[in-house]
């Protein structure tokens, strides 16, 4: 089959990868030159474990190619994929800025030469499927363009494995012609890979998807908060997560506590699912306070600060970890960069270290570099050497690895927050360290 990714962002990009390896005929379309003349040779616009490589064997083989001409991508197509961002903005009640999707619809009706299939893959609201008919009826009446939601599921740094062998493929369609297309386009996969194949209408697709990413939020925010009281009460949080854990009906996975979740989905589409139950007039106590419960988790390297020193001028804190999460350069809504910020908003010096999000990061950061408050540095111990404090912010496995001998030796001051809960306490105390680790009694 012909497929035209539009969009070669992260889901983009993956989608093409993974697509051409299950045997398909895949163009990826981008408006940006640059990115596509980056992508065909040899680079990345980002940072993703295994992607490069799928990505190399498909355009080898002659199953991939890219384009910013949408008259040569669409032509002949038989399924379009919308990959576009959906940041948060826009004029719409739901607060996403949805002019890109917009835009590629209208690019693919113009350019269809015959009947397609059009798949939601960019994360939407409810109802967009709605809205997309009502374009397509706009541009491109008679062409037999037909709307599906198809929501992908992967987690940067794991994106491939998450793509190629996911736990479901869930496809909405309000029609039985596009449901049996999209069945052709998976069966190559399903095939090598079987997994749940969840056919629904459209709407309960997209609700799917958002309702996924709103559970493994509360997930994590429920933790969280569990973790501030077993700082208090001297319990430990990761053993509560175990126990728990243990409950089938409850299971360990996205039971970490740490310092909230952050990313490109979570914090938006919790925003995002609020605003549409708002515009719905239906309540939903617990999605409308998921950021509330978020802000906590978020704010726990400054409340620590606040009860271990009396103020934060004049002192220097490495930073470790820029990007979201491991395994990533991405550093949108990264929480390791909130805590720089705030860090440097309360008059402290930073060094700054990551693997790969540097220069991701010095991006965000550009208003910040003044007065030599704010240093990268290219290695933990760089970071560490002549700090009064080093902040564990992204639990990079590098990092985990760290002797606090070694760090007590660098560092001038003795103070260390774990905010992911990769130390071990006792072996930090031993060393002369004065240790705070997230859902742990100091
Ligand atoms: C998330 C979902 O996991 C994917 O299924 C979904 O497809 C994707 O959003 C999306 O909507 O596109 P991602 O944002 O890449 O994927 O990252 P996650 O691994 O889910 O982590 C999100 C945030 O939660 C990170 O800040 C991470 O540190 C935090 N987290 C995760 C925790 O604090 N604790 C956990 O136990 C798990």
């Amino acid at each position: 089959m012909k497929v035209v990714v539009i969009g070669t962002g992260h889901v983009g990009l993956v989608t093409v990868a993974t697509l051409a390896s299950f045997g398909h005929e895949v163009v990826g379309y981008d408006i940006d030159q640059d990115k596509i003349d980056e992508i065909v040779g040899g680079g990345s616009p980002f940072y993703e474990p295994g992607l490069g490589d799928l990505l190399d064997e498909g355009l080898s083989q002659g199953r991939i190619t890219f384009t910013t001409d949408p008259a040569k991508a669409l032509t002949g197509a038989d399924v379009a994929m919308l990959c576009v961002p959906t940041p948060t903005g826009g004029f719409n009640a739901v607060g996403l800025d949805l002019s890109m999707v917009q835009a590629a619809v209208k690019t693919v009706a113009t350019h269809a030469t015959g009947p397609l299939v059009l798949v939601e893959k960019s994360t939407v609201p409810p109802g967009t499927g709605d809205r997309l008919d009502q374009l397509i009826a706009m541009y491109a009446k008679d062409k037999g363009i037909t709307v599906v939601s198809n929501p992908e599921f992967l987690r940067e740094g794991q994106a491939v494995m998450d793509t190629l062998q996911p736990d479901r493929i869930i496809v909405g369609a309000n029609d039985e012609a596009s449901h049996e297309v999209m069945r052709r386009l998976y069966e190559p996969q399903l095939i090598a890979h079987p997994c749940p194949y969840l056919a629904t209408n459209r709407a309960t697709a997209e609700i799917i998807k958002q309702a996924s990413n709103a559970f493994l939020s509360t997930k994590i925010s429920f933790i969280n908060e569990i973790a501030a009281l077993c700082e208090v009460v001297g319990a430990d949080v990761t053993a509560v997560a175990d126990g728990m854990g243990h409950d089938q009906r409850i299971g360990r996975a996205f039971l970490n506590a740490g310092l909230g979740f952050g990313g490109s989905c979570f914090p938006k589409d919790t925003l995002g699912l609020d605003a549409v139950f708002q515009a719905h007039q239906v309540n939903a106590p617990i999605i409308s306070n998921l950021s509330w419960s978020n802000d906590e988790a978020k704010s726990w390297v400054m409340r620590t600060l606040d009860k271990a020193v009396m103020a934060l001028g004049g002192m220097t804190f490495a930073v470790l970890g820029a990007s979201f999460k491991p395994h990533t350069d991405d550093v949108r809504d990264s929480i390791a960069l909130f805590i720089v910020e705030s860090l440097l908003d309360a008059g402290a010096k930073v060094r700054l270290t990551d693997p790969v999000a540097l220069p991701k990061a010095k991006a965000v950061l550009e208003d910040y570099v003044r007065d030599d408050h704010l240093v990268y540095c290219e290695s933990a111990q760089e970071a560490i050497t002549g700090a009064d404090g080093v902040i564990l912010a992204t639990e990079w496995p590098e990092y985990a690895d760290l002797n606090p001998v070694d760090m007590a030796r660098w560092m001038v001051g003795t103070l260390v927050l774990d905010g992911r809960i990769q130390w071990d306490g006792e072996a930090f105390e031993a060393a002369g360290l004065t240790f705070y680790q997230v859902g742990r009694k100091p």
